[in-house]
């Protein structure tokens, strides 16, 4: 079966389009930038427009650049930057607000206090949360920011409770506007909300009332190779269906081949998100993770990657039925350790300090010096994420001195990511009965050999960067191309191949000296506050 897979990458920072050939091979890829505004302190916003104008067209161009046709294409795949939201008119479509993104503290206070509402110390909201959701109480998560928009809009939350109004993640945006009028989201993304309840896989009446948020908002909730639908007419010159869904973190994981319990990827983004597979049966964490679910799979027994796969073989498979299927469905689960500042830092000397042109600079700006000396940044500008969980933390620059220069900031930058990293692989190993034996990497700071063998010799163990380190759309990709029959396990085993492995190589005792000055500046600023 000949044919491609058209890939839509809606980032925080940009929109992308990448085309895959019928053996995943990236053919083509376009990519335009998007805004982010921050009107307030806490706010960060962006306009809902934009990143579906942005979006669209990067489809049209790449279909174009590519010299193809929307005849040649067999189906469209969506990843997307999880829990920002976007709220919408069902019938005209128009948003009512800016989307409010993931990087967002204006509802830090909120959450604050509604983890102390609950009187009862054995059961606190936010053990009510965790239960449920998997996730934490948190102004990181897509809850708190629709209550926010209900809140302070006493007219949209009149026409909520009508039931005028949809809400949705940036999928669910995105695919209302493809298919002109399906609200619909995929499970991961659904997964992210702090509404979900990833055991019953359906959304809790419990947390939709603790937020006052109307269940008749939100969308339908599909597996990630659920029937999303096909473009509207006149989009593009055929209606293509929508054949996979998954939120960008969750379509890596999937990217690295990561199927068996165990085996992690860490994705270098504005932020780093490391995931581990943990098979299927969620287990809450006891260390300061989050407990997410990998993906929902439809299985049938001639589905192609059914079959074993080399190393790739999901094992210990549990079925679950969605309420509203008869098909199997499948669902794994992952832990996550969500680090919110990683390429963002880079950004921040490149665009606050005008330190370096490009973010690639920022190697061999770094590479100037043999260490950081007592340069520590901690790179607390939305607070800190995983597994600190303290959005009252400012970002800082530490222990220089008179001869500090560019270069020992941008090497404590880098190290900032990889420390960062550390921290999560500590509490991820805690929680897990698998030994980490190897960290899978992509995003694009993973193209940075510095912070990679940093990254390595702090971990104690292998990290393998494949050759395409574009993992988030492949891994959306693959599914996609699973699914509609152009792909199968060959495909799937053939699409992942090593760049190159960085091995652990720096001494136990230099290590250590890194990680006690880490771990002092941070214990510092969470004192101080
Ligand atoms: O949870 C937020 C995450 O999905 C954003 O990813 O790639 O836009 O940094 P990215």
């Amino acid at each position: 079966m000949a044919g491609y897979i058209l890939a839509l990458d809606q980032g925080t920072t940009s929109s992308r389009a990448i085309l895959y050939d019928d053996h995943a091979r990236p053919i083509k890829m376009v990519q335009k930038p998007t805004t982010l505004q921050t009107p307030k302190a806490g706010y960060v916003e962006q306009d809902a427009r934009q990143i579906w104008q942005t979006q669209i067209s990067c489809a049209h161009d790449v279909i174009n650049q590519a010299g193809l046709l929307a005849t040649d294409v067999t189906s469209i795949a969506i990843t997307n930057q999880r829990e920002s939201i976007v709220m919408w008119d069902k019938q005209t479509g128009k948003p009512l607000a800016p989307a409010i993104i993931w990087q967002d503290r204006r509802t830090a206070n909120y959450c604050k206090k509604l983890a102390s509402d609950n009187n009862d110390p054995n059961n606190s909201m936010a053990d009510e949360v965790q239960r449920i959701t998997g996730l934490r109480l948190d102004a990181y998560f897509s809850a708190s920011k629709i209550a926010w928009l209900l809140d302070n809009n006493p007219k949209i939350k009149a026409r909520a409770s009508k039931g005028e109004i949809a809400v949705g993640t940036i999928d669910s945006w995105l695919i209302y506007q493809l298919t002109g009028g399906a609200h619909v989201i995929d499970i991961t993304n659904a997964s992210r909300t702090l509404l979900y309840d990833i055991r019953k896989l359906a959304w809790s009446n419990e947390l939709c009332a603790r937020f006052d948020i109307p269940k008749a908002i939100l969308p339908k909730v599909l597996p990630s190779d659920g029937d999303f639908g096909k473009t509207k007419k006149g989009l593009f010159a055929k209606q293509i269906p929508i054949h996979a869904v998954l939120g960008d973190q969750h379509a890596a994981l999937f990217g690295q081949g990561c199927l068996e319990p165990g085996m992690a990827k860490n994705t270098y983004g504005t932020g780093c998100f490391m995931l581990m597979n943990i098979g299927n049966t969620p287990k809450l964490s006891e260390h300061q993770l989050l407990t997410t679910i990998a993906w929902q799979r439809t299985t049938s027994p001639n589905r192609a990657d059914n079959i074993s796969i080399g190393s790739m073989v999901q094992s210990g498979k549990r079925m679950l039925q969605t309420p509203n299927s008869t098909a199997g469905r499948e669902v794994t689960y992952a832990l996550e350790g969500s680090v919110f500042m990683a390429g963002a830092i880079v950004q921040w000397l490149r665009d606050n300090l005008g330190m370096i042109k490009q973010s690639c600079d920022i190697e061999a700006l770094a590479q100037q010096v043999e260490s950081s000396e007592e340069v520590v940044l901690l790179p607390a500008f939305t607070g800190l994420g995983a597994p600190y969980w303290r959005s009252d933390v400012n970002a800082s620059i530490s222990g220089m001195n008179r001869g500090t220069t560019k270069a020992h900031i941008a090497r404590a930058a880098l190290e900032a990511i990889a420390y960062q990293t550390y921290d999560v692989l500590i509490a991820m190993q805690k929680d897990s009965p698998h030994p980490l034996t190897e960290l899978r990497v992509d995003g694009g700071a993973a193209n940075n050999d510095l912070l990679m063998q940093f990254q390595a010799d702090l971990l104690g163990v292998p990290v393998l960067r494949p050759k395409d380190t574009e993992i988030t759309a492949k891994g959306a990709a693959l599914l996609a191309g699973i699914k509609s029959g152009l792909y199968d396990d060959t495909t799937m085993a053939e699409s992942w191949q090593v760049d190159r492995t960085f091995e652990p190589s720096m001494s136990s005792s230099h290590r250590e000296q890194h990680l006690a000055k880490w771990h002092q500046a941070i214990n510092r600023a969470l004192i101080d506050m």
